[in-house]
């Protein structure tokens, strides 16, 4: 297959109207939209997670400039991958990326949600991910992503959907509604006009304002957007929706698609006892059904952004036996330098503390390379310590983000000495940034994503391959990650 852009398929502005297509969203890079990631939630969810071995079929609506459809599509060359968005500029320079590292798996559509059926012949799906569009487009595009989800999505194929949510953006909405019509007085491009509502913003906050005295949260986040690009913050703000959800409505919305709530794709939300104090969990349990108890949680927790992750066609039934054995195959690694991985984790109600022997003997059989939770279990093991303790704590590891969750084992020592990077995409890709000094997202097929390098790190691979310095060791990490082979 071939990288291709089909904007000739399309006629002329068939977007939906009020969505942005002055300005470009920032290009960056979302690690839960990999297949192994989702894979990943599935198996917490008790879902039957997709076979990744061999061909499989993804879709990314709205992608952008397919920053992660591309590191994605790179990790995987058996499987198809799909894009669209509706800026032609987005879809340009996403065709361009791929060709630049070799990329032919993937093809990139310049289209609205609201055309893509009727314009192009589509396979079923594996996978379908949306990040950052639901709460942003009009209903029109929202029915027409429910249809691509009915018409499209495989049974048992898994669908990322990410959205703002309530109640957690209850005190600073009103934000956006000054932001909007602060830019609409404005004159200027759109940027320029993002700028100034976002410095009338500024002066407005730093007054005795009853709303900000009474919610200080909301002066900590008109500074916070100081910080943010302006594009960005158009495209946060200033389309004509800004639709704020609770999950349940959403569930409602994909369920009339087909599709049956799995998980999150924020791990940690799939651990009460990593999110709220026993008493809150406790009170959460106890509610009558699933659908309160998802709500209350968010009020727990004052949820804000979601990254859910449902399954078409309704979870398969497994048993017991069938969940353990799928979370003890889930494969699990480091993505970081080992040393990096500490006794102490961040969680959202805090720290996490593990064993100082615990945690040095997981460096150790993480600096071999990513293994199985089963194995790593086994690994870790001895009389003292509890099997059921340790592969929680290594769940719990995962939901922090210390450990990833990764698409292959490690078959050698991470210590044998490679000699080449691991093929052209790879290669590509290291040579871009130690040509540009940038760090970049390189595909990973021992991830199953995108790993970010640094240009130190492939700038030592470039003297390394060279030989100019004898001596010198390749870059362990790479190694680990199988990105030198
Ligand atoms: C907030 S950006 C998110 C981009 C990307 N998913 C990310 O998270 O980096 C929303 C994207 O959806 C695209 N978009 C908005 N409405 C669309 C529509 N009706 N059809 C196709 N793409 C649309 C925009 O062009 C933009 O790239």
């Amino acid at each position: 297959m071939t990288t291709a852009l089909f904007r000739n398929a399309m006629t002329e502005h068939e977007h939906s109207p009020g969505y942005l297509i002055e300005t470009t969203y920032p290009d960056r890079f979302y690690r839960e939209l990999s297949p192994v990631w989702l894979n990943y939630v599935a198996t917490l969810g008790a879902g039957q997670p997709r076979m990744l071995d061999g061909h499989f079929t993804y879709l990314e609506l709205g992608c952008g400039f397919g920053q992660s459809t591309i590191a994605n599509a790179g990790a995987f060359p058996n499987a198809e991958f799909y894009a669209c968005d509706i800026n032609p500029a987005h879809i340009e320079a996403a065709v361009h990326h791929a060709a630049r590292l070799g990329i032919g798996n993937v093809k990139f559509y310049e289209s609205s949600f609201e055309d893509l059926l009727a314009k192009v012949e589509l396979p079923s799906f594996d996978f379908i991910v949306l990040h950052g569009i639901y709460s942003w487009v009009g209903s029109t595009a929202r029915a027409s992503i429910q249809q691509i989800v009915a018409r499209k999505l495989k049974t048992g194929g898994l669908l990322y959907l990410s959205y703002n949510c309530l109640p957690g953006w209850s005190t600073e909405a009103p934000l956006r509604k000054l932001m909007q019509e602060l830019a609409d007085a404005e004159a200027g491009d759109i940027e320029q006009r993002t700028r100034h509502a976002l410095t009338t913003l500024q002066q407005l906050s730093a007054n005795n304002f009853r709303y900000f005295r009474d919610n200080p949260a909301t002066v900590r986040a008109v500074e916070a957007f100081t910080r943010d690009p302006a594009n960005y913050l158009a495209h946060e703000f200033l389309n004509d929706t800004w639709k704020l959800y609770y999950s349940i409505d959403v569930a409602d919305d994909m369920a009339r698609a087909g599709a049956t709530y799995l998980g999150s794709a924020t791990l940690a939300d799939n651990h009460p006892m990593l999110l709220v104090d026993q008493a809150s969990a406790e009170s959460v349990a106890k509610l009558p059904t699933a659908r309160l108890r998802q709500l209350a949680m968010d009020f727990a927790v004052n949820q804000r952004f979601r990254r859910d992750v449902f399954v078409g066609g309704g979870p398969t039934k497994l048993t017991q036996a069938e969940i353990i054995q799928n979370l003890d195959n889930a494969i699990i690694g480091c993505v970081c330098a080992v040393d990096q991985i500490s006794a102490q984790a961040t969680i959202p109600r805090g720290k996490i503390s593990f064993q100082e022997e615990f945690v040095s003997e997981l460096r150790l059989l993480m600096g071999n390379g990513a293994v199985s939770i089963g194995d790593a279990v086994t690994a870790l093991g001895d009389a003292d310590r509890n099997l059921v303790e340790i592969k929680q704590n290594l769940v719990f590891l995962v939901a922090a983000g210390t450990l990833s969750p990764f698409a292959q084992a490690s078959a050698q020592p991470a210590h044998i000495t490679p000699k080449r990077t691991a093929n052209t995409i790879v290669d590509n890709a290291l040579k871009n940034i130690a040509r540009t000094g940038n760090p970049e997202v390189v595909p990973c097929e021992r991830l199953g994503s995108g790993v970010l390098v640094q240009a130190q790190e492939a700038l030592a691979v470039q003297a390394w391959l060279a030989r100019t310095e004898h001596d010198r060791l390749p870059p362990s990490r790479l190694v680990r990650l199988g990105l030198l082979t």
